[in-house]
C-alpha cells in the first residue's frame, strides 16, 4: 500500500511516499523536505504567518519531487496522510487542505495523523525496529514526554514537562549565548570544546519522585550566568554551553531510567529533534547497556519533522485497524491535541 505523508505542523514542509507492507518493515520510497530555518532566523524563532505562507509555496514542488523520484504516477497513491495536529493552526491547515484536495482529486481516502505519534513510531522505518511494548522519550522543540507504548495507538503518559520543552531549553539557552536559531545543534557543537563542570546549573525536578520535567528554571540560571559574566562571556561561552547541555541531558537520562525502573520495560525509543543530540545518545547508550535495556533511535534525518513518519504512522494505524480513512474531504486541524487521547 502506497501512503503519501504530508507534514506541515511547524517550520518544515515534508512530503514522503512509504510502502506500508502488510508484513515486514515499511519501506520509504522517497521523501523531500524543506526547512524554513533561514526564513525564521532573523526573528530568532518561528513566525507563524511566514511559516504558513512558505508551506503553501513548498508543498506542491516537494510532492512533485517525491513522485518524480519514485517514477510512480499519483494514481498509485492508495492513501493520503497529513499532520492534523498538534502544531501551528495556519501551518497545519496548509498540509490538511493540500492532502484533502489531492485525495479528493484522486478519489482516494485521507487520514489525519497526530504529529507525536509520527515521531514515536519513526524508529519503525529503521532496519532494526523496536518491539512493543516500549518506553518512548519524546523530545522535540515543543514537547518533552515519557510515554509507555503498548501497541500502535495505545499510549500512556508517564510524565511530561510542566513548562518548557527540552528543545526549548536548548533553543532559549542558545539564544542567550548569542547563537543562531534553532539553537540546539549550535549549542551542542559549541559544547564539544567546553568543560561541562565549569558552571553549576540546576537539574530541575531531578529528585521529584515522578517522571515530570521542568526546564524554565534552567534557562533563568543560564541568563543569570550570562549577566554575571558580562564582557567575559565570549571566553566562557563553550564552558557555559557544555554545562547547559549536561544539565538538560542529566535530567533526560535520569527520568528515562526512572521510567525504565517504574515500568520494568527493557526497551526505550528516543524520538524528536533533541534525539539527534550526540551527548544524549552517548549517555543513554552507556546507561542502557549497563541495565540491559535496548535503546532505539530513528535515523538522524527522521529525528526532526518529516513526511515519512506521517505516512508510516498512517500505514501502521491502518494495519492495526485503528485509522478511519475518510472518503469525504472536509477537514479540521487540532493545534492542541493530547497523544493519550488516541488510546482506544
Ligand atoms: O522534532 P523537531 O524537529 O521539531 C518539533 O516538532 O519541535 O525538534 C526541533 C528541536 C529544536 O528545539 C532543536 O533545537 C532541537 O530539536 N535539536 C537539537 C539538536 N538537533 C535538533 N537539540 C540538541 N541537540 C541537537 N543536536
Amino acid at each position: 500500500m502506497h501512503v503519501l505523508g504530508i507534514e506541515s505542523s511547524c517550520d518544515e514542509t515534508g512530503v514522503a511516499l512509504v510502502d506500508a507492507r502488510p508484513e515486514g518493515v515499511p519501506l520509504l520510497l522517497a521523501q523531500a523536505l524543506h526547512s524554513q530555518i533561514d526564513l525564521h532566523q532573523a526573528y530568532g524563532g518561528v513566525v507563524p504567518e511566514l511559516a504558513s505562507l512558505d508551506h503553501i509555496r513548498r508543498v506542491l514542488p516537494l510532492l512533485q519531487q517525491v513522485m518524480d523520484e519514485t517514477r510512480l504516477s499519483l494514481d498509485r497513491v492508495d492513501l493520503v496522510a497529513y499532520t492534523r495536529g498538534p502544531g501551528l493552526a495556519g501551518a497545519l491547515l496548509v498540509g490538511a487542505g493540500t492532502a484533502c484536495a489531492l485525495a479528493a482529486g484522486l478519489g482516494k481516502p485521507v487520514v489525519g495523523i497526530h504529529h507525536l505519534e509520527g515521531h514515536l513510531l519513526s524508529p519503525f522505518l529503521s532496519e532494526d525496529p523496536p518491539q512493543f511494548p516500549f518506553i518512548a522519550l519524546l523530545v522535540s522543540g515543543g514537547h518533552t514526554q515519557l510515554m509507555q507504548v503498548d501497541a500502535v495507538g495505545c499510549y500512556r503518559l508517564l510524565g511530561e514537562t510542566i513548562d518548557d520543552a527540552a528543545g526549548e531549553a536548548f533553543d532559549k539557552s542558545a539564544k542567550l549565548l548569542g547563537l543562531p536559531y534553532p539553537g540546539g545543534p549550535h549549542l551542542s557543537r559549541l559544547a564539544e570544546g567546553g568543560n561541562a563542570q565549569a558552571f553549576k546549573l540546576p537539574r530541575p525536578l531531578l529528585h521529584s519522585g515522578n517522571l515530570d520535567f521542568s526546564f524554565a528554571g534552567l534557562k533563568t540560571a543560564v541568563l543569570t550566568q550570562v549577566q554575571r559574566l558580562g564582557d567575559q562571556l565570549p571566553i566562557h561561552l563553550a564552558d557555559l554551553a557544555a554545562s547547559t547541555q549536561a544539565a538538560i541531558v542529566d535530567v533526560l537520562l535520569a527520568k528515562s531510567m526512572a521510567a525504565v525502573e517504574k515500568t520494568g520495560l527493557k526497551r526505550l525509543v528516543v524520538a524528536g529533534g533533541v534525539g539527534a543530540n550526540a551527548l544524549l545518545r552517548q549517555r543513554l547508550n552507556a546507561e542502557c547497556e549497563r541495565r540491559s535495556v535496548r535503546v532505539h533511535y530513528p535515523q538522524l534525518h527522521f529525528c526532526t519533522n518529516n513526511g515519512a513518519m506521517i505516512a508510516l504512522a498512517a500505514g501502521m494505524r491502518l494495519q492495526a485497524g485503528l485509522a478511519t480513512p475518510q472518503a469525504h474531504y472536509s477537514f479540521d486541524v487540532k493545534p492542541r491535541w493530547d497523544l493519550a487521547d488516541l488510546c482506544s
